[in-house]
């Protein structure tokens, strides 16, 4: 861990796969003195990530790893978790699922944020699902990531009313909003009552 203020922070990865305002959300939190986090690396799956942006304006390398071959994909990813010293690794959109490979290396080191009260609507599509359901409440989750799918120990979740007028859309985008408050409260919450 390095040292910085005096602290120690958890030197951090980003996984992306595409818009990333929750990328940008950690990136912020990250910039405050007090963080408990320094953003080191972000990786991604998709050159053409939008959030590679982000990466970009604020000077954090981001690394591009082809997954056509899911395993020299993750012996990469490894290589350079382990050339940045990398301690804690936040998925945020990230749309590829970790084998045990990289999940027992970072044991209790990975976050994930989904975008329901797990664990109801695990995996894809999960505000169409709600809204086909007449949910009356949604939400959003930070958990752990094991090598079961969303189903890694709860952080911290925060219920969104689901509206009689909400369509997919416009649920997605109030959920999104909750996401990219809560995920910095939960690495906080994570890192003061774990490390
Ligand atoms: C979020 O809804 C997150 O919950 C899900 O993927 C989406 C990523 O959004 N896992 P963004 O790229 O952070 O804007």
């Amino acid at each position: 861990m390095e040292k910085l203020n005096g602290k120690k922070k958890l030197r951090v990865s980003v996984f992306i796969s595409g818009r990333g305002t929750n990328l940008k959300s950690l990136i912020n939190f990250s910039k405050r003195k007090s963080s408990p986090i320094k953003i080191v690396l972000i990786i991604t799956n998709n050159k053409n990530a939008k959030g590679i942006y982000f990466a970009k304006k604020n000077k954090i390398k981001s690394l591009f790893i082809n997954y056509k071959n899911k395993n020299n994909a993750e012996s990469k990813i490894l290589i350079n978790l382990k050339s940045h010293n990398i301690n804690f690794i936040c998925l945020a959109g990230f749309m590829k699922i970790l084998s045990k490979k990289i999940i027992n290396i970072y044991k209790n080191r990975i976050l994930n944020i989904h975008p329901s009260l797990l664990p109801k609507y695990k995996g894809l599509n999960t505000h169409k699902r709600v809204i086909k359901n007449k949910e009356k409440f949604t939400g959003c989750t930070v958990h752990l990531v094991n090598s079961k799918l969303d189903s890694g120990k709860i952080i911290l979740q925060k219920k969104v009313r689901v509206l009689k007028k909400d369509n997919e859309n416009s649920l997605f985008k109030r959920v999104l909003k909750i996401e990219n408050l809560i995920y910095p409260k939960a690495i906080k919450k994570f890192i003061n009552s774990n490390l």
